[in-house]
């Protein structure tokens, strides 16, 4: 699961999620939103530094997560399942991965939303209080100093995508060898092949970039 911020080229996907029946039910204002005030609210949601608006991806986008942080310095989230991607058990990894730095992350959740209670509870999160239809959690992250264990598992890591790393550098040479013999069928079989190997080294460092 990876997370990446949003950028407005996202409007209209987070637009035809955020006006999706079961988000609208779910959400505090349950009126369907326009588009120039979606557009207007996501120009000024990206601009804002305590605001994070992330996009989760497995082989394309399958949900949001917002962040805001507040003055006291906690971080307050909500989460949105694309609805086609809803019921694959996919919110607990995404809230897991847009709460992994360190922080304090808290989220309101109405109690009648059981799949969203158990996905944060999946990514951690404790409940805290119980007010007004509404379930509070939270979940404190710390830094934690890595243990040479973890350190050993890291350095693995950077063995696997120094492998990966050499074998698509054969790969690039085999590359220019096909199409030097002007093999047009070859040249595209090699690009795929690259482009597979590019994926898991973006994989692998994902891993080396997760915090422990
Ligand atoms: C809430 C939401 C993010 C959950 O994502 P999802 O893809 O539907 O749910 P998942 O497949 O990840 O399942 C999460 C957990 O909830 C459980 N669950 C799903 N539907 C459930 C239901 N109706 N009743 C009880 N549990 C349910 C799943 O079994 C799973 O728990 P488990 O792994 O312990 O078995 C998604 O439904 C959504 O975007 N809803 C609309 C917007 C919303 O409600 N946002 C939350 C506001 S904070």
């Amino acid at each position: 699961m990876k997370v990446r911020l949003a950028t407005i080229d996202d409007a209209r996907m987070l637009f035809d999620w955020r006006n999706d029946p079961q988000t609208r039910a779910m959400s505090n204002t349950q009126d369907a939103v326009d588009w120039e005030s979606h557009v207007t609210w996501l120009q000024a949601s990206l601009e804002c530094p305590d605001r994070d608006i992330l996009i989760a991806e497995v082989n394309g986008p399958v949900g949001t997560v917002r962040r805001d942080r507040n003055a006291a310095g906690e971080i307050g989230v909500s989460m949105t399942m694309a609805p086609q991607a809803r019921g694959r058990k996919l919110s607990g990894p995404m809230m897991g991965a847009a709460t992994s730095d360190p922080g304090i992350y808290t989220c309101g959740i109405r109690a009648d939303n059981p799949a969203s209670r158990r996905g944060v509870e999946h990514a951690g999160f404790v409940f805290i209080h119980h007010e007004d239809g509404m379930d509070y959690f939270i979940k404190e992250r710390k830094w934690q100093p890595m243990t040479p264990e973890q350190i050993e598992e890291k350095l693995k890591l950077i063995d696997a995508i120094e492998a990966v790393r050499t074998k698509n550098n054969v790969n690039w040479m085999n590359l220019l060898r096909v199409a030097l013999r002007a093999d047009p069928e070859g040249t595209l079989a090699l690009v795929r092949e690259i482009n597979t190997k590019d994926n898991e080294i973006s994989e692998l460092f994902a891993k080396l970039g997760e915090a422990v």
